[in-house]
């Protein structure tokens, strides 16, 4: 698959069928995750892989929506800012590492067919403890994977021109 067809094919799946996440393809959005490039090679992050059976009623704690809890697997993707590498202004970019590594996975996931949806909307508290987070971790997004269920929406995004601007503000 072509790069932007790829970027384009990926959709926000909310509803997933039951089938479970085979370990070869896991492994495969899993590496794409680890070759996502960081600030100073720091990698400052940790995907925690949940399997959801039998633990649904914990995780609507968490996001309250059975799109979320029904998905085969759940993937929380967390930052180290201790570990991350900090601009000379105090800076960290914990976020943006965590972003691209988990934006990896997710194309990834695409390429193989599984469904991904970006979460941050949950409840943070109750992530942490069901996960025994340390304090300095944080969890900052989640995603199911798994197999959609649903046909993807036509996408809505802002022009070109109102997104770039050239040589100056
Ligand atoms: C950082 C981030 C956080 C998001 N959090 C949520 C969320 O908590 N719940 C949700 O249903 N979608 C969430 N989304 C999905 C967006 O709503 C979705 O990406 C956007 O509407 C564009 O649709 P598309 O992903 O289908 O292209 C989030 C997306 C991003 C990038």
């Amino acid at each position: 698959m072509q790069f932007l067809e790829l970027v384009k094919k990926r959709y926000s799946v909310r509803g997933y069928k039951p089938d479970m996440v085979e370990d070869n393809k896991l492994k495969i959005v899993l590496e794409a995750m680890q070759f996502a490039p960081s600030a100073s090679n720091r990698q400052p992050v940790q995907f925690i892989i949940i399997n959801t059976q039998g633990k649904k009623q914990e995780l609507r704690k968490i996001y309250d929506r059975d799109w979320f809890i029904n998905a085969p697997l759940l993937i929380c993707a967390c930052g180290l800012p201790h570990e991350s590498w900090v601009r000379s202004d105090g800076t960290n970019y914990t976020f943006v590492d965590v972003a691209i590594a988990m934006d990896h996975l997710i194309l990834a996931a695409t390429e193989v067919g599984l469904g991904t949806c970006w979460v941050a909307a949950f409840n943070a508290q109750e992530l942490r403890k069901f996960l025994g987070l340390p304090e300095e971790v944080i969890p900052v997004a989640m995603t199911p994977l798994g197999y959609p269920d649903i046909e993807p929406t036509p996408k809505e995004r802002k022009p070109l021109d109102e997104l770039v601007r050239y040589d100056h503000w």
